[in-house]
């Protein structure tokens, strides 16, 4: 597969710096990260809006006005056709991201690019008019489908793109484009819930298309990246593009790599990852992202104005809410882009999870002694719901200085140039299957689990910390070409990873310079 690798190459400097073109791919780059959080915002938001429930799921509706005293709290938005509401996207994402990557591979990835935005369009379209179920569904599905295409294409693109000094910070560049989106939806939620006569929500759903509208265009004036272009055999445009996204005449040493990558990494399939030398990568590529959605940290962003219904806040001070929870993401996304570069990928994974771990169950004493095994209907006093905001918000914080960003760089900056296309696909798969497994199962669990759902994330968090703990070597300041060398002295991959490398050894002694 083509698969979207966001740190790419090598770290060679080449001449030319960030021109005008790299800053346009950046912008652009931005919309379809901005595509992506808004939906991840937006579904939370309108599945609390009382019209919307009333409209498409009666019977949530009516459980969640009939629950009384007795009956259990927990429950009152269990519903899978709720819940597929909100996961059908994933799974449209992970089957596009699949098909995308052939695409990306055959076609260029500007092609895919324009699938993406235009598909997605159609969903925004189709949810903001939606007359039923099926159309509401359908359209989550051309949702999903374009950000299938957009999350395996830009990414790549931007890799493909920008000068290798500048690669790190545009990888953070779109994890931040996300949180940006997340917090749009939710703060365009909050408005559109005030708008009287009750259809706020399908300017809620149909704004997805102001992001699509931008990313379109702005596809359609890109060029596409010189490498596609090699790999496609259009050599002479793919000089040509160079010389244009680099802004200098200069570009020999960087274009003869780029054929020779090429030639190389044909060289190669997706077989390869599965050999022993790989192992390291293979373990990393798939837990990572597993690691990351086993958090818990969708729950918050699907379904915040949900859970905080569920435990009696208003309609407005739900809402109202989640956008302080959209605005701690963001900021706190700063914190990694400025310091993981300084203190390391180690130490903030290790802090995220130590400070996550803490509030999950501070979070978990606060649900349970207030709702006990039923959940008590009944408005919280202020100070107690300010308190369990609070903490939620010191939740999220550690999630986007951690976990968030770090589950999108690492696995990149891990793989070889060889298998870094088939590893970031495995990447961007199980982290939309096990999206989507979030999002499917966790209104039926907080109803079955009540206030011990959180006990349920918590002994993920304290897994995945000690896995950080003993397995993760440190990356950071390492060169990706020689990130092979941290395996080596690992007190346990080094039995998987040869201290020489037989094929690396064989290739040299074969290479004329060497042998001179
Ligand atoms: C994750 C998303 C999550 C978002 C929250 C991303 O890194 O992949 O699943 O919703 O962070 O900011």
């Amino acid at each position: 597969m083509a698969g979207g690798g966001f740190s790419s190459g090598n770290s060679k400097d080449y001449p030319g710096g960030l021109t005008k073109k790299v800053i346009i791919a950046s912008i652009v780059a931005a919309c379809g990260g901005l595509i992506f959080g808004y939906d991840i915002g937006i579904s939370g938001g309108v599945t609390s809006m009382s019209p919307f429930l009333k409209e498409f799921f009666p019977n949530v509706y009516k459980k969640q006005s009939e629950i009384k005293d007795s009956s259990n709290q927990y429950c009152k938005f269990n519903s899978v056709p709720l819940t597929m509401f909100t996961s059908s996207l994933y799974l449209a994402a992970l089957f596009a991201s699949a098909i995308a990557s052939f695409i990306t591979k055959a076609w260029g990835r500007k092609t895919s690019m324009l699938v993406g935005g235009v598909t997605f369009c159609a969903g925004a379209l189709l949810n903001a008019f939606a007359l039923d179920i099926w159309m509401l569904i359908f359209g989550r599905l051309l949702l999903g489908f374009g950000i299938g295409f957009a999350n395996q294409s830009v990414p790549l693109y931007l890799s493909e793109v920008a000068p290798s000094k500048y690669r790190g910070g545009i990888n953070m560049l779109f994890q931040l484009s996300i949180t940006i989106g997340i917090l749009l939806a939710n703060a365009v939620n909050f408005g559109f819930a005030q708008i009287k006569g009750g259809w706020g929500w399908r300017l809620s759903l149909g704004g997805a298309i102001v992001p699509a509208a931008i990313f379109i265009v702005g596809s359609f004036y890109l060029d596409d990246t010189p490498n596609s272009l090699i790999e496609r055999g259009n050599l002479q445009k793919a000089k040509e593009n160079l010389i244009k996204i680099r802004g200098v005449k200069n570009v020999d040493e960087e274009y003869d790599d780029l054929v020779a990558a090429s030639q190389e990494s044909k060289k190669y399939s997706w077989k390869n990852l599965f050999t022993r030398k790989y192992r390291p990568q293979l373990i990393f590529t798939i837990l990572i992202p597993f690691f990351q959605q086993f958090t818990g940290m969708n729950v918050f962003m699907f379904y915040a104005p949900v859970l905080f219904k569920t435990m009696g806040f208003g309609d407005n001070a739900s809402l109202i809410s989640t956008v302080i929870t959209g605005v701690v993401n963001m900021f706190a996304t700063f914190v990694s882009i400025l310091t993981v570069d300084k203190f390391g990928r180690r130490a903030l994974f290790l802090e995220g999870g130590i400070q996550m771990f803490v509030c999950q169950i501070v979070i978990t004493i606060a649900i349970a002694l207030k709702f006990g095994i039923n959940g008590n209907p009944g408005a919280l006093p202020m100070w107690y719901a300010g308190l369990v905001v609070i903490f939620i918000c010191l939740y999220i914080a550690a999630f986007a200085w951690s976990w968030g960003p770090l589950g999108w760089l690492v696995p990149s900056e891990i793989l070889p140039l060889e298998v870094r296309s088939a590893g970031q696909s495995i990447n961007v798969g199980v982290n939309m299957i096990c999206t989507f497994v979030i999002a499917q199962i966790f209104l039926q669990m907080l109803c079955a689990l009540r206030f011990g759902l959180f006990i349920f994330f918590m002994i993920w968090v304290v897994a995945m910390t000690l896995f950080i703990y003993f397995f993760l070597p440190e990356t950071k300041g390492i060169p990706i070409e020689d990130m092979s060398g941290i395996w080596k002295k690992h007190w346990y991959w080094k039995r998987y990873v040869p201290l020489v490398d037989e094929d690396k050894d064989l290739e040299l002694c074969k290479d004329e310079n060497y042998q001179k």
